[in-house]
């Protein structure tokens, strides 16, 4: 029947392209991120990336965020050492890590109300939180001087 016969040489072809595409290495990785918003958050061992630096939530529970050449700019650490932490931007204003039952490291800024804040590896280096009208509430003061 020719609907069937245009049916299996025109769909089944595109499932196995699909499926390949699916599962090939050289599909296009995902664009790192230089942001994450409010209600997100850096699974242990991500990293915020922009002009060559790195903000990441390391596998040991720091935070380190590094140039190019991997030397550390600026860095925090747990109250106690661990491994797996998630390092999240609430809702509230506060970056919090965390490990399964407990905070270990915030960037005490939590505001009373509920607003969408964005936490920023900017160009210049400088990480911060800036809330929706781009205020900066909270930074790691490492901008590059000029
Ligand atoms: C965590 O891991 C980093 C990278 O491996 C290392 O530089 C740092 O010293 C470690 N921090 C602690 C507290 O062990
Ligand atoms: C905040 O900054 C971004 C990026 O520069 C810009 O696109 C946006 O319009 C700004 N928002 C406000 C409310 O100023």
């Amino acid at each position: 029947m020719a609907f069937s016969f245009i049916s299996a040489t025109t769909i089944l072809p595109l499932f196995f392209i699909t499926a390949l595409l699916m599962v090939s290495p050289l599909a296009t990785p995902a664009a790192a991120r230089d942001s994450v918003k409010s209600g997100q958050w850096l699974n242990s061992g991500e990293s915020l990336e922009n002009a060559g630096y790195s903000f990441t939530m390391m596998q040991n529970c720091t935070i380190v965020l590094s140039d190019s050449n991997k030397k550390t700019i600026w860095w925090a650490t747990a109250k106690y050492l661990d491994s797996g932490c998630i390092l999240k931007l609430q809702h509230d204003g506060n970056l919090v890590m965390y490990n399964s039952i407990d905070s270990l490291w915030s960037s005490r800024t939590n505001r009373n109300t509920w607003k969408i804040y964005y936490l920023i590896l900017r160009a210049d280096h400088n990480v911060v939180i800036n809330d929706e009208d781009n205020n900066t509430i909270w930074e790691t003061d490492t901008s590059s001087s000029p």
